[in-house]
């Protein structure tokens, strides 16, 4: 059975994912991404670029600041609005999330094993912006604040993306980048952490309750979609609409993209109905105007924004998870193939073989040069080789033996089957692109 256990000892041992600044004791919900767990995030947002930017016509992507005008957030709603219901144990002063039933059960049981008092506060309202103060002069520095979400890189340059470009309603703006908030309990790994990376899309429509709908269900569908195609198992995700007393300060309508972890269904994704919420507030609290001018109808109006807000780190947590599989005498990552950090590996049989070893390299430099992204391993055994890049969810295992010497073939070994073919070092590159 897959546990969380299991997927954070393999994430440490074979460098995805650490615990951040572990070696001054670490810092509870940060995480810091090793050699393998860069290139399976760096792939699944290339992914996600791919299909949400460089494959559609009405998209543009934006890189904007994390740190931003603090009147943002006054306008965004996040000051007053961005609040997690917390209350703290009077016994031992630890602060809990009120809305967090199991996590309070369970801290109630510990205390009550060793016969102290159960007393919590009063609920109240806590703020997550995470502050930054800024400026050169002690006394006299400026609060500003680590973005709370990326939407609001797109929503303050929804002018200037508009007046710079060609682009007519419907259109999106997207973006992927970190966002900050003071989470009262970070846990699950990387799961709820305090930094974390977004990948957003603020898409802006007409005002008009029937096409917004419209569009809503595209994206919805689409964003699943995205998951199904790389890879993730469909009887592990789901779609879960929010009950009105869970909406966000800014949506109308909320539908999260669920998945099937060891410890529950939960959140990967989120597509929120926003209206013109951001527009409307941007215009009141800037005195700019946000309207767009419709040149067929030659009337104004405030766009309305469907939005799909995806985790970088969530989505790399739920592939790692629904990747893992425990076989008879071997652990494999059945990552998808462009999402597995290495497509590649190369053995020469023998390490003290300078011509086998010489054949391997050619072949190592030539798949690296066709931008395939490729390991090399020359320790031990081919059969502990093939166990170590299988947990690592390598494709292919690629060996240069004495054979290869005469007649320039190779043994191709495929992660999933474990199947084994003998094929001509001028085919290789043919083979494995397909
Ligand atoms: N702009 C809308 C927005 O930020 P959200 O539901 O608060 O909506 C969107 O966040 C996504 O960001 C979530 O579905 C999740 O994948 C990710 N996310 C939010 N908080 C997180 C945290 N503390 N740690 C890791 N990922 C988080």
């Amino acid at each position: 059975m897959t546990t969380l256990d299991k997927i954070v000892s393999l994430c440490k041992r074979r460098g995805f994912i650490y615990p951040g600044s572990e070696i001054y004791g670490g810092l509870r919900g940060t995480w810091d991404y090793g050699p393998l767990g860069a290139e399976l995030k760096f792939n699944i947002k290339q992914e996600w670029w791919k299909a949400m930017v460089k494959n559609r016509d009405d998209v543009v992507g934006i890189n904007a600041s994390i740190i931003m005008n603090p009147k943002v957030w006054e306008a965004s709603g996040h000051i007053t609005g961005f609040n997690d219901p917390l209350i703290e144990c009077k016994t031992c002063h630890q602060r809990f999330r009120a809305d967090q039933g199991d996590i309070i059960a369970e801290h109630e049981k510990l205390h009550k094993e060793k016969k102290e008092k159960i007393d919590w506060t009063e609920e109240k309202k806590f703020n997550l912006l995470v502050e930054a103060k800024l400026g050169v002069i002690e006394g006299g520095k400026n609060m500003a604040y680590l973005r709370g979400e990326i939407t609001q890189g797109a929503h303050v340059n929804f002018k200037n993306v508009l007046n710079s470009s060609r682009l007519k309603i419907p259109f999106g703006i997207a973006q992927i980048g970190k966002a900050f908030r003071n989470e009262i309990t970070p846990g699950n790994f990387t799961y709820r952490s305090i930094e974390f990376e977004q990948m957003e899309l603020q898409y802006y429509i007409k005002p008009d309750e029937k096409e917004s709908m419209e569009f809503y269900e595209f994206w919805k569908n689409f964003r699943m979609d995205w998951y199904k195609s790389l890879g993730i198992n469909p009887n592990n995700l789901r779609f879960r609409e929010h009950q009105k007393n869970e909406l966000a300060h800014y949506a109308r309508t909320a539908w999260d993209i669920e998945y099937n972890t060891p410890f529950g269904w939960k959140e990967c994704e989120g597509i929120h109905h926003r209206g013109d919420w951001d527009l409307s507030q941007h215009q009141k609290f800037s005195g700019q105007d946000m309207s767009y001018f419709d040149e067929e109808t030659k009337k104004k109006y405030i766009p309305w924004v469907i939005e799909t807000s995806g985790g970088v780190d969530r989505a790399t947590l739920f592939f790692l998870i629904d990747a893992y599989h425990e076989e008879k005498d071997r652990i494999v990552l059945k990552l998808n193939s462009k999402l597995a950090p290495y497509k590649a590996a190369v053995f020469p049989l023998l390490k003290n073989k300078p011509e086998l070893v010489g054949k391997a390299r050619e072949i190592y430099q030539m798949l690296k040069a066709n931008d395939l992204t490729v390991a090399w391993d020359d320790r031990g055994n081919i059969g502990k080789r093939y166990y170590s890049q299988d947990e690592i969810g390598t494709l292919h295992c690629i060996t240069v033996d004495f054979d290869t010497l005469k007649d320039d073939t190779v043994t191709v070994r495929d992660r999933d089957t474990m199947k084994q073919e003998r094929v001509k070092i001028s085919e290789l590159w043919k083979i494995l692109k397909k």
